[in-house]
């Protein structure tokens, strides 16, 4: 195994014990909405966006446990996504993190509301004093996060999503929709970092344009795990998005060409990263997880 993907599982399991920690023990009758999230958050997941929040914290002086927290509320928010992008009405799939998805595991209101309460947990994690003791900066990060999930953050990107089915969307038009759906986040998880160091605008604008290429790498890699992917190593059925006929850059640009445009945004991702020297390289070796994954 490579030095970054030790890396990742070292980080993955500081931020599991996190997330065991923060999420409710399930008890009484409504202890099943806790059974749900924490069968949800804690079984399986790369942790890729909390590996990113640990990395760009490390490049200010910031304290671990803080950033911990802020890596825990952001996978109970992506957590919370993919148990919503699985339902019935959405993407409707039976399998994730090699489980059954959430709504076949319990039914579908549970998983609505698991959702709910993952999302809900995640700000009032964030916004405790135990994060940062500065206020100023508890509200930037929960002002950060609800933008970067919401409206006009990654929900939007899911409602583009399902609207571009069966369109022919323009590379232009693709390149919003994962934006929003996949970009947004992962820029939070980035930029987080930054909010939590109370770093100088030019650290914060070398991470955003960082994350706006790795993000995008990011899903491409998604996408091309569809097409042409192993359900059992990615833990999830493929071959859904043609079917679907969704929007994606292989649908848009074909397999080959999607992989070269991976490949040349994961370059270009580590260009940004010049200002922070030996400190961000974690940042420039896991673009290539990104590219090379097969889950
Ligand atoms: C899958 O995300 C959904 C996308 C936004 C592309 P991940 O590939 O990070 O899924 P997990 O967390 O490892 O299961
Ligand atoms: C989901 O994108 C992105 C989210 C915001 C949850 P996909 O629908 O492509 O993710 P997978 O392939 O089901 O993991
Ligand atoms: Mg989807
Ligand atoms: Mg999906
Ligand atoms: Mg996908």
């Amino acid at each position: 195994m490579s030095d970054i993907e030790d890396a990742l599982r070292a980080a993955a399991a500081k931020v599991d014990r996190t997330l065991d920690e923060l999420l409710p023990k399930p008890s009484g009758i409504e202890g099943r909405v806790a059974e749900a999230m924490r069968y949800a958050t804690l079984s399986g997941g790369k942790r890729f966006r909390p590996f990113l929040v640990l990395c760009a914290s490390s490049l200010f002086r910031t304290n671990e446990s803080g950033a911990l927290r802020v890596a825990a509320a952001i996978e109970m928010v992506h957590s919370y996504s993919l148990v919503h992008d699985d339902l019935p009405a959405m993407d409707d799939d039976d399998m994730r993190r090699g489980q059954a998805s959430c709504h076949v595991k319990f039914d579908e209101a549970t998983a609505i509301l698991a959702g709910d309460a993952l999302l809900t947990l995640a700000f009032e994690v964030i916004s405790a004093p135990a994060t940062h003791e500065n206020p100023d900066v508890r509200c930037r990060l929960v002002q950060a996060l609800a933008t970067a999930a919401g409206g006009q953050g990654m929900v939007g990107g899911q409602m583009l999503d399902l609207r571009a089915a069966d369109e022919d969307l323009t590379i232009a038009g693709v390149s919003r929709l994962q934006r929003l759906k996949t970009g947004a986040l992962i820029a939070f998880a980035c930029e987080s970092g930054a909010i939590l160091g109370r770093a100088s605008r030019e650290a914060r604008q070398a991470l955003r344009g960082y994350a706006h290429d790795l993000g995008l790498a990011f899903q491409i890699a998604d996408d091309l795990l569809d097409a042409d992917g192993d359900a059992k190593e990615a833990g999830k059925a493929v071959g859904k998005d043609a079917a679907a006929g969704k929007a994606t850059f292989v649908s848009t640009l074909g397999l080959d060409r999607a992989r070269t445009q991976a490949v040349m945004l994961a370059e270009q991702a580590t260009d940004h990263l010049d200002l922070f020297d030996k400190k961000a390289e974690p940042l420039r070796k896991i673009v290539q997880f990104v590219v090379d994954r097969r889950h």
